[in-house]
């Protein structure tokens, strides 16, 4: 039987126990394991373990890793804006599933929080993942609407059947939480282009207004781009915008096959 082991560099180290900064013990706490890697130093990843005080806390993971911040370790990286599941910037690994911080209660998750960056990604630093290959994705598909008739003087019209074909693929964000939780695109991540990408690609398809679904086709003919996807659908599962990209590739995949009729 084959045996793998992990480089040494890559092994996740225990890591440093902090404790509550207030000195009182709190009536209500929660603790929370989190990776901590700063590639520049050279040194092992590691699991550092913050105890929080849940009563001087606001309710979602988000706020904990804030106060965290705030409070006990400012050298903690992580990104957020919005704190509303809107912006995306805080999508990781919370408790084994990718999910958006802000959005993810405490109290959903029993025992200690682990959290970690989106896997399978390259690390900036502890909970910042590297994106430039999924944002490069998405800007592949052209995700803008593409005409060749004249410019209508007033706008692109849509009855309001066409508007509803977008439903379901315009809430995208652009978290990665689906990609990144997809088993062909940790392996394949530089040639298939994902779930999120895909789903946006399928929102341009059925965009009415555009005229250049041939050309969006074409794009996607070869054996990577899309037909990576074997519909394990992780995707669906993770995304916490509640939509199904999985579905959207099927939906593509049958545009190819009509196309080819
Ligand atoms: S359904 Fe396709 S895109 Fe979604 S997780 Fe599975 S392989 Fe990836
Ligand atoms: S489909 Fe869902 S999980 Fe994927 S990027 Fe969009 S919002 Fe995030
Ligand atoms: S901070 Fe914007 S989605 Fe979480």
């Amino acid at each position: 039987m084959v045996e793998f082991t992990l480089p040494k560099n890559s092994k996740v180290k225990k890591g440093k126990v902090w404790s509550e900064t207030s000195g009182k013990k709190p009536k209500r706490s929660k603790d929370f394991k989190v990776y901590r890697y700063d590639p520049s130093t050279g040194e092992n990843p590691q699991v550092d373990v913050y105890t929080v005080d849940l009563d001087s806390c606001g309710p979602m993971v988000l706020d904990a890793l804030i106060k965290i911040k705030n409070e006990i370790d400012p050298t903690l990286s992580f990104r957020r804006s919005c704190r509303e599941g809107i912006c995306g910037s805080c999508a990781m690994n919370v408790g084994g599933t990718n999910t958006l911080a802000c959005t993810k209660a405490i109290t959903d998750i029993s025992g200690a929080v682990a959290v970690y960056p989106l896997p399978h990604m390259p690390v900036v630093k502890d909970l910042v993942p590297d994106l430039t290959n999924f944002y490069a994705q998405h800007a592949s598909v052209k995700p803008y609407l593409q005409t060749t008739s004249a410019e209508p003087e007033s706008e692109w019209k849509q009855s309001p059947e066409e508007r509803a074909k977008l439903d379901g693929l315009y809430e995208c964000i652009l978290c990665a939480c689906c990609s990144t939780s997809c088993p062909s695109y940790w392996w394949n991540s530089e040639r298939y282009l994902g779930p999120a990408a895909l789903l946006q690609s399928y929102r341009w398809l059925v965009d009415t207004r555009d005229e250049a679904v041939g050309e969006r086709l074409d794009d996607l003919e070869d054996p990577f781009s899309l037909y990576r996807c074997h519909t394990i659908m992780n995707c669906a599962n993770t995304c916490p915008k509640g939509l199904n990209p999985a579905e959207a590739i099927g939906e593509i995949k049958q545009m190819m096959v009509k196309r080819k009729a």
